[in-house]
């Protein structure tokens, strides 16, 4: 089959070496497509712009895996809700029309939900990045309701993996401070989030619209902190005395089941798992 992935990062690279070690045409479009591997047919694309590349007519299916380039409106604007249009604006100019369309969206269009959380959950997301983002998977789900094009939305949770070391180097540095009350943090390595979009890619049978992709295990964010301070033989990260609002953050357990059910199994299904390869050195960052 031939493959689209937009916005082709780290990620999108990622689905991309698999689909094309599976004999698959992969075709990458970012604004700098020159760094991308030679099995991933780079072509330069900026998804903020009208302008964009020729879609190969015989697309069987498009990525899109774009990320901000900033923290702010504007750029979640311009990279999820403009590019998810833009995309599909693309298809329709040129007449693809790929069997399915998968975005790459986030666990953050649950906003400050705590608590259980599936697919059927409610999305009221207070912060602009949960909003933009539910609005992108609207446009995608709305837009291709009626046509030969199935929709799929992924919310990932927090992705680490090769060159995502944020945590460990918290713990690394003693920066790390568990927080005071208990919080539930939902997380994906970057490899499982890769196979996720290319199981979902390949499925045989009627995606559902949503799936979450998170690992098995909705850990303590305190139990992580301390899991890498034995594992990288440093002290237990201290306990905050109290919390600002705004470290509070989410606590809530997401589940995998809806992405279980369809036969997808993870390499990396707990934190400790994942982040062992992490520390051994598996994988790579694609730039
Ligand atoms: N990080 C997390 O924890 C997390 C959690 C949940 C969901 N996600 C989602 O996961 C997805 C993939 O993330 P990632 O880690 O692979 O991000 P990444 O490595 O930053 O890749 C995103 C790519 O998008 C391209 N891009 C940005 N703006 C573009 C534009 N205007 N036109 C064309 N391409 C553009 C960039 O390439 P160029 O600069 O060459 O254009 C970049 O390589 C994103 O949708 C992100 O929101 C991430």
């Amino acid at each position: 089959m031939t493959v689209l992935i937009a916005g082709c990062g780290d990620l999108g690279t990622e689905v991309g070496l698999r689909l094309a070690a599976g004999g698959h045409r992969v075709v990458g479009w970012r604004r700098t497509p020159s760094v991308l591997p030679g099995s991933i047919e780079g072509v330069a694309a900026d998804l903020s712009s009208a302008a964009l590349p020729t879609v190969p007519a015989d697309t069987d299916v498009v990525v899109i895996a774009v990320a901000a380039d900033g923290r702010d409106q504007a750029a979640y604007r311009a990279a999820y809700v403009d590019g998810v249009g833009r995309v599909l604006d693309a298809l329709e100019r040129d007449g693809a029309v790929p069997r399915r369309a998968i975005f790459v969206s986030s666990t953050a269009v649950y906003g400050e939900a705590t608590g259980p959380v599936d697919e059927t959950s409610p999305t009221e997301p207070s912060r602009f990045n949960g909003r933009l983002m539910l609005e992108a998977e609207q446009v995608l789900l709305q837009r291709l309701a009626a046509t030969a094009t199935e929709p799929v939305v992924l919310r990932l949770g927090g992705i680490y993996g090769p060159g995502r070391t944020r945590l460990i180097d918290q713990v690394r540095s003693g920066e790390a401070v568990a927080p005071a009350t208990p919080r539930r943090t939902n997380r994906i390595h970057r490899d499982d989030a890769a196979a996720a979009i290319v199981h979902l890619a390949g499925l045989p049978v009627t995606p559902d619209p949503v799936y979450l992709g998170v690992d098995d295990d909705p850990a303590e964010l305190a139990d992580v902190l301390r899991f890498l301070a034995r594992e990288l033989d440093r002290p237990e990260p201290p306990v905050a005395a109290s919390d600002a609002p705004r470290e509070r953050g989410a606590d809530r357990t997401c589940s995998n089941a809806r992405l279980r059910s369809t036969g997808f199994t993870f390499t990396y299904p707990t934190y400790v798992e994942g982040y062992r390869a992490v520390l051994a050195g598996t994988g790579v960052r694609h730039p």
